[in-house]
């Protein structure tokens, strides 16, 4: 059936619908606005938990980072995933991809995943904040007081084994510490109902590759702990 005819007898069922409802006094269809898609098929209720915290976050307008953002990068992977990566916040690829870690610092942190024979797609990948920071600069306090809630919605319903905070903000932000994330990473933290694993961030790998060796060691301990339960 063409779309044309395909919307024509949408139209028709919904008038004699109406019809038929009018004879009992009805004037309104009984259908939220945002329910009805153009196939006809009634949707938005289907949608899971973590798909409708997403379409809450992508039109979020709490800071002032929504005016500047191309879009809201929400997180990627699988929504049942053990393992959990946490970053600082988009960059500019992110931003106009709308996807986490897609630059070259994604590259690697593709590879540090496989180097512990996962794939990306099986694993979660989000960030502590949700929307780019104008010319990359680091995260406000109160930007990140406002969106980490976000992430904590996102963490109870993905509810992984394990964390893998990547970097000073993740680590700090969510381990509420102003420690060093040379002293955090190596060890296992409580959070949430997770084991929470601080490490260096792939862009300082890029620069620093003497972290790599470190990042290997916690890699390391990710997986006997994945493997453990
Ligand atoms: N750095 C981050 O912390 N997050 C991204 O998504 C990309 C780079």
């Amino acid at each position: 059936m063409s779309e044309n005819k395909e919307f024509k007898t949408i139209i028709d069922s919904l008038k004699r619908y109406m019809e038929l409802e009018s004879l009992s006094g009805q004037r309104e269809l009984p259908i939220q606005r945002g329910q009805v898609s153009i196939s006809g098929v009634v949707s938005g209720g289907d949608l899971s938990p973590l798909e409708r915290l997403k379409s809450e976050v992508s039109s979020c307008t709490k800071c002032n980072l929504s005016k500047t953002r191309s879009q809201v990068v929400f997180g990627a992977g699988s929504p049942v995933a053990d393992l959990m990566f946490v970053g600082e916040a988009p960059g500019m690829e992110e931003d106009l991809q709308g996807i986490p870690f897609v630059g070259r610092a994604g590259a690697l942190l593709t590879k540090i995943i496989e180097a512990i024979s996962l794939k990306r797609e099986n694993v979660y990948i989000a960030n502590v904040l949700k929307c780019r920071p104008p010319a990359n600069r680091n995260p406000l306090p109160a930007e990140i007081l406002i969106c980490e809630g976000y992430l904590i919605k996102q963490i109870e319903l993905i509810k992984p084994k394990v964390i893998c905070a990547l970097g000073k903000f993740a680590a700090q932000t969510l381990l509420r510490s102003e420690e060093p994330i040379s002293r955090l990473r190596g060890t296992f933290y409580d959070y949430h109902g997770a084991k929470l694993m601080p490490t260096f961030h792939p862009a300082y790998l890029l620069r620093n590759s003497a972290g790599k060796q470190f990042v290997w060691e916690d890699m390391k301990k990710i997986q006997r702990m994945l493997n453990s339960k």
